[in-house]
């Protein structure tokens, strides 16, 4: 991967402009409680630039006028903490691994920056992410200023450096791809899994660790995001982690678990019985979820808007719920009123990529941006009939349904990601009998 790191980089390089600086700090280190921190995951912007995954590290990019130089600071190889702690590359090991042109001890990040920045033109930097090092920065920004008696020139621009990054993150190359489809496939394997374990009398946090188990197994350090497993009505909270609830006879079971890999996510959600049996008001409303989602994932192609999709399902479910008696009225009113947002109240996707909600604008100016292949969304309609809701008849109450796939924008049309995860229901329920 290192070509397609340094690709990276000299596209931004480009974009830069001469007599300019590209300034990126990791992530920091999270204190989980004492001296117990979290496992560290790098900054995602900063991997996608360095495939550099030690904490204390930033990226600098230089630009003169003719030559150009990518410069990793990290942390100083050590005997005794490696010992403890575990091996690090070192500056040596920045050069020879990660295709560094220079490379120093983080120690020496603030005088060789004040020593760096003196003369150029623009700063491209992302500020707002990490205090401490915002202040680094302005910081070295005054020093300039007070020496301008002496000659010196203090930048003239400061540049949003996300805001580029995040629209070359947009678009997903042919190797990001194959690692966003391994950790689909992960995620989609766990999935089969859960459906496969899943008995009533079961607790939420048996099926989590199904999942947990499946993706470490096969090489995922983490999910990509808490997993939901929620059973009955707690499906109807949309972000339920607690995971922590008997599975009960009769009731669905919602799970949106996607594995990460390599630092890319995938996002999967299933909703299927806990006996193995849709009931005839969870089959009805799964189906009408289905047929949402099916639609709208037709309207994932090049050239057509982002919100297209949305808007699908939208239409979709509305007409459903009109058939159903769970919505009632005049459809095009009903659409118009945004009727459906009782029981469907988020939108049917966004970008996914390193991050799950991943960066990348959804409009330009005032319209939504329009499709290009390689770009990665999520397609997740659903349906969430809260426990206490006095407008629909008793047995439809505390039924929530989400369908989620990740699909690939291709030339022709798209590809989705998560294919492998089952989602009719016949087959679901034959693979739930035949466990
Ligand atoms: N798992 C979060 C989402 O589906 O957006
Ligand atoms: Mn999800
Ligand atoms: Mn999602």
């Amino acid at each position: 991967m290192t070509t397609e790191f340094s690709k990276r980089r000299q596209r931004l390089l480009k974009q830069m402009g001469p007599n300019s600086i590209a300034i990126l700090p990791t992530a920091t280190e999270k204190v989980r409680n004492r001296d117990v921190l979290y496992p560290f995951r790098p900054d995602s912007d900063f991997y996608y630039l360095t495939g550099f995954s030690e904490p204390e590290a930033v990226m600098v990019l230089l630009r003169e006028k003719s030559k150009s130089r990518f410069i990793l600071f990290c942390r100083q190889r050590d005997r005794a903490l490696e010992i403890w702690n575990g091996l690090r590359y070192g500056p040596e090991g920045a050069i020879t691994h990660f295709d560094a042109d220079e490379a120093y001890d983080i120690e020496a990040l603030h005088h060789k920056l004040g020593e760096w920045m003196q003369g150029i033109e623009r700063v491209f930097y992302s500020l707002g992410q990490d205090h401490e090092f915002d202040q680094l920065l302005t910081q070295q920004a005054e020093t300039l200023r007070s020496q301008s008696r002496n000659g010196v020139n203090e930048p003239s621009q400061f540049i949003s450096l996300a805001h580029i990054i995040h629209h070359m993150r947009l678009v997903k190359s042919g190797a990001e791809i194959k690692l966003m489809q391994h950790a689909a496939n992960i995620a989609s394997e766990a999935h089969i899994q859960a459906m496969q374990h899943c008995k009533a009398g079961m607790n939420e946090y048996e099926i989590n660790a199904e999942l947990t188990h499946c993706f470490m197994k096969h090489g995922s350090r983490s999910p990509a995001y808490p997993s939901i497993v929620a059973g009955g009505k707690n499906a109807c909270i949309l972000h339920y982690t607690e995971n922590n609830a008997t599975l009960n006879n009769g009731d669905l079971l919602l799970i949106d678990a996607g594995a990460e890999y390599d630092n890319y996510a995938s996002d999967i959600t299933r909703t299927f019985p806990v006996n193995g049996r849709f009931s005839e008001e969870q089959r009805a409303l799964y189906d009408l979820v289905l047929s949402a989602q099916l639609a709208a994932i037709k309207k994932v192609q090049p050239g057509l808007g982002y919100n297209a999709y949305h808007d699908t399902a939208v239409r979709v479910l509305t007409k459903g719920l009109i058939k159903l008696g769970l919505l009632k009225g005049d459809y095009k009113q009903l659409i118009k009123d945004g009727a459906y947002k009782e029981f469907y109240m988020h939108r049917t996707g966004h970008w996914l990529g390193m991050d799950v909600h991943d960066v990348g604008p959804y409009k330009q100016g005032q319209h939504w941006l329009k499709l290009r292949p390689g770009m990665v969304l999520t397609v997740e309609p659903g349906l969430y009939i809260a426990p206490d809701c006095k407008t629909v008849a008793k047995r439809w109450r505390g039924i929530g349904i989400r369908i989620e796939d990740d699909v690939v924008v291709t030339r022709t049309g798209n590809k989705v990601l998560s294919a492998a995860a089952p989602k009719h229901p016949d087959n679901i329920e034959a693979i739930m009998q035949a466990a």
